[in-house]
């Protein structure tokens, strides 16, 4: 089940109907296009892993003292927003321990017994990779806070009154978790990884450096104007920008020179509906059903994504936090409201009387987390005011 390298069924399922919702093009997300595409650009290593100065240099010593000890360094969690770069640390991970990467994901952990037979054919050192580990299943939850602690699974054998529990002792190993929603992990497990390692969205030239670096894997030509157009309108996410980067090399294959220049940028992501700033047609439709259709907020989350056709999860693990991070969108408690950015980006002016939200910093670690804790009670539906499940007017 998603072991040794291969994807999960799952994994492939959800991809699959991933691309089929339409695959789109800035979507943090890979699709399948993504998955052969990226496997070739992923750094291999953490000297050519760009950007994330701290993660890199707390991760290098965790694992240059585990080296020293001739151990298993303590278990990684990797938290932050898809295709920053989380599954491409755990592959490092891995690599620099110079050992073997067994790759598992929450959602393909739905029963205890899926989970024990991982772990029960892990060997001494081995890095186990569990995806989405904020999606697993409670029992199987339970039995890897003992796992990853004791290195114990206890087999449950028989039924009834007469089950009994036979503990299997497992070798050392390294579990990396990788989660976009740290927020919703119990606190046992998140207290159960010795290193966490939050990974923020890219800055522009950060974004350039990973571009250059996979123009040449690539064999595109790249000038330093193709490679910052792109950058900036990337959503501070490597995948968009290799994902835009194979876009624009397209466009100028057929239409222009071949070269990735500023101009060919431009043009590609026009076709693309790409704006400036990254944002997309989801990401439009929303702020423009946000302006337009409600008068800026506040609205709530599922009435929102009523309004543009999308699941409330879409909105608000896609949309929302690149919306929000642009200054363009504000969270508060009573729902979502435009701020002035966000009404000057559709070039319309904000009626008297509406309720613009300043303009929220959004970033490190520590927010994101109690975001994603408010999220969690978004998701429950409790009445803060949030979901307020009203039908949307017109
Ligand atoms: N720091 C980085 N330096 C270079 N390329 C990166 C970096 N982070 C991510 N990438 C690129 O972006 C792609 C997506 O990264 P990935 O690790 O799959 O993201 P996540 O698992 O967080 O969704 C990778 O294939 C890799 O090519
Ligand atoms: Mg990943």
């Amino acid at each position: 089940m998603g072991l040794a390298g291969g994807p999960s069924a799952a994994e492939e399922a959800e991809l699959a109907e991933r691309a089929a919702r339409g695959g789109r093009l800035v979507e943090p997300a890979e699709d399948l296009d993504d998955r052969a595409a990226e496997a070739a650009l992923r750094p291999g290593s953490l000297d050519d892993f760009v950007g994330q100065r701290a993660v890199r240099e707390q991760l290098s010593l965790v694992l240059e003292a585990a080296r020293r000890r001739g151990r298993a360094p303590d278990h990684v969690l990797l938290s932050g927003p898809p295709g920053l770069g989380k599954t491409t640390l755990a592959m490092i991970v891995a690599a620099e321990l110079g050992q073997s990467l067994r790759i598992s994901s929450g959602p393909a952990i739905q029963h205890a017994g899926d989970l024990a037979a991982v772990l029960s054919s892990l060997e001494e050192g081995e890095v186990l990779f569990v995806d989405e580990v904020h999606r697993m299943a409670r029992p199987a939850e339970e039995m890897l806070y003992v796992a990853m602690e004791d290195f114990r699974v206890d087999v449950v054998v028989g039924k009834g009154a007469g089950a009994t529990a036979i503990p299997l002792h497992l070798p050392p190993f390294t579990l990396v978790g990788a989660t976009t929603r740290s927020g919703l992990l119990p606190a046992p497990l998140r207290d159960r990884f010795g290193f966490t390692g939050h990974l923020d969205f890219y800055a522009p030239d950060e974004l350039e450096q990973v571009l250059r670096r996979s123009a040449q894997l690539l064999g595109v030509e790249l000038t330093a104007a193709g490679g910052a157009e792109i950058a900036r309108r990337s959503r501070g996410t490597p995948r968009i920008a290799n994902r835009l980067l194979r876009r624009v090399r397209d466009w100028s294959q057929v239409r222009g020179t071949g070269v990735v220049d500023a101009d060919a940028a431009r043009a590609a992501l026009r076709v693309y509906e790409v704006d400036e700033l990254g944002l997309d047609r989801l990401d439009r439709s929303v702020l423009d059903a946000l302006c337009r259709r409600f008068g800026g907020g506040p609205v709530g989350l599922s009435t929102l994504a009523v309004a543009v056709g999308e699941e409330p999860d879409t909105v608000e693990t896609v949309a929302e936090p690149f919306l929000v991070r642009e200054g363009l969108l504000g969270r508060t408690p009573r729902g979502r409201v435009a701020t002035a950015d966000g009404w000057a980006h559709l070039g319309l002016r904000p009626p008297l009387g509406a309720p613009l939200q300043a303009t929220l910093p959004l970033g490190d670690g520590g927010d994101g987390d109690s975001q994603d804790r408010d999220d969690d009670r978004d998701d429950d539906g409790d009445d803060d005011g949030d979901d307020d499940g009203a039908a949307p007017p017109s």
